[in-house]
């Protein structure tokens, strides 16, 4: 898959460096050639000697490397790769490429390039969080770096959250998607799905039958044609794709957030099955049920409405929008009406009536409105659905 690709790694300084090792095995495996560089902080946690001898390649740490230097110029060591990847990528190191500094190899390196970048973050949670840290991240999202994780879990430091670095089969994936030829290559396209789940009390919820099937395989469709994948997913029962940015939220409201914290993209595809409506008395507390006491009564507010937001969206409106209409009934007619009141491009109609089975299951059978008509296609498995529109997508941007 990887054959005649050459990847730099550069090996930050955190605990998951040795998850860089890991990672240097799976790319040889896969035929790429690794060209290490490990980070004076990286070398505290592996050696240079497990580095080049996993990589079966000589390991550049020192900027001022006068061999180097005379051999191949640190310079021209950033652009003989096809893919610049930083694994683990320390706050600081991130903090460093945000601002364009280049006071030591890796950073030189970034610096001086003009291939494509992707990194792994790997911190802890609170560092990871922090307003500075994610002003860096939205920085370098938007100079065009790409990312890969991190996830969230328990911490080496023992604390719990977003912060371990993706696992190195994940940043295996995102590397083939990043170097994929394919028609979407470079394009950033937005991905929405799963259900959202509205908070009644701190332990109930409102929530629907969407498993998220439908919008993880339309992501992964996307990744194989070469795009670069945000993925905005509610509490799906299905397992978010590989090597995709995954940002995880709850609540429509969560959703819309992150919606737009992910724009620009040149597509967007709302596969999500957005709640209508939340609940306006949200109670802090659990709802005790009392012996006697009146039955508690929901009161209902209106969610945004994050497709009609996007679409409409006067300075950030992708090239093409699609939108999702699962119906019970009518389902043309209701879904032409939902294309031009959402002013979207494109609607991708369902019918989601229990007989059909489409909703939490394997196939779907879907018809695609567009402003030159009206397709009906045949019931297919998801992923198949997924390919095709993926496809569609890839032509209309082309
Ligand atoms: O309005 P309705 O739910 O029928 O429309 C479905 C389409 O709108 C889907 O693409 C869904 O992702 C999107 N939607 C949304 N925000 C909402 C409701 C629906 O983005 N609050």
């Amino acid at each position: 898959m990887l054959a005649d690709k050459r990847i730099l790694l550069i090996i930050g300084g955190g605990i998951a460096a040795y998850k860089a090792l890991e990672l240097i095995r799976l790319l040889r495996k896969e035929g790429a050639a690794v060209t290490p560089v490990l980070t004076k902080a990286g070398a505290e946690f592996v050696t240079p000697l497990s580095v080049s001898a996993l990589a079966g390649e000589k390991v550049f740490t020192q900027l001022f490397d006068l061999t180097d230097e005379a051999e191949m110029g640190h310079i021209q060591l950033s652009r003989v790769a096809d893919l610049l990847v930083v694994a683990p990528a320390t706050a600081d190191l991130m903090a460093k490429m945000a601002q364009g500094r280049a006071d030591d190899l890796a950073s030189t390196l970034l610096l001086a390039t003009d291939t494509p970048v992707m990194v792994a973050p790997a911190m802890n949670v609170r560092m990871w969080q922090h307003p500075a840290t994610q002003r860096n991240i939205a920085t370098l999202q938007g100079d065009g770096v790409r990312l890969v994780g991190p996830d969230e879990g328990e911490m080496a430091c023992g604390e719990y959250g977003p912060g371990r670095m993706a696992e190195p089969a994940a940043i295996l994936a995102a590397i083939r998607g990043a170097l994929a030829a394919g028609p979407l290559a470079g394009r950033h396209v937005l991905v929405t799905s799963g259900p959202t789940h509205e908070p009644i009390d701190p332990v109930r919820y409102i929530a629907n039958r969407s498993s998220g099937a439908q919008g993880t395989a339309i992501a992964g469709a996307l990744r194989d044609l070469g795009a670069r994948v945000t993925f905005v997913t509610g509490p799906a029962a299905v397992p978010a794709p590989e090597g995709v940015q995954v940002v995880r939220v709850e609540t429509a409201r969560e959703m819309l957030e992150a919606v737009e914290a992910a724009l620009p993209a040149e597509a967007a595809v709302m596969a999500a099955a957005v709640a209508d409506w939340r609940v306006a008395n949200e109670s802090g507390h659990k709802i005790k049920k009392m012996a006697g006491a009146a039955l508690p009564v929901l009161e209902f507010a209106e969610n945004p409405d994050i497709l009609k937001s996007v679409a409409q969206s006067t300075d950030r409106r992708p090239r093409l929008v699609v939108g999702f209409a699962a119906e019970t009934d009518d389902v043309l007619a209701h879904a032409q009406a939902k294309r031009a009141r959402k002013g979207c491009d494109w609607i991708v109609a369902n019918d989601v009536s229990p007989a059909t089975g489409i909703m939490g299951g394997a196939e779907n059978a879907v018809t695609l409105i567009t402003a030159s008509g009206v397709e009906d296609w045949p019931r297919l498995p998801k992923d198949e659905v997924a390919r095709r529109l993926a496809q569609r997508i890839a032509e209309a941007l082309a």
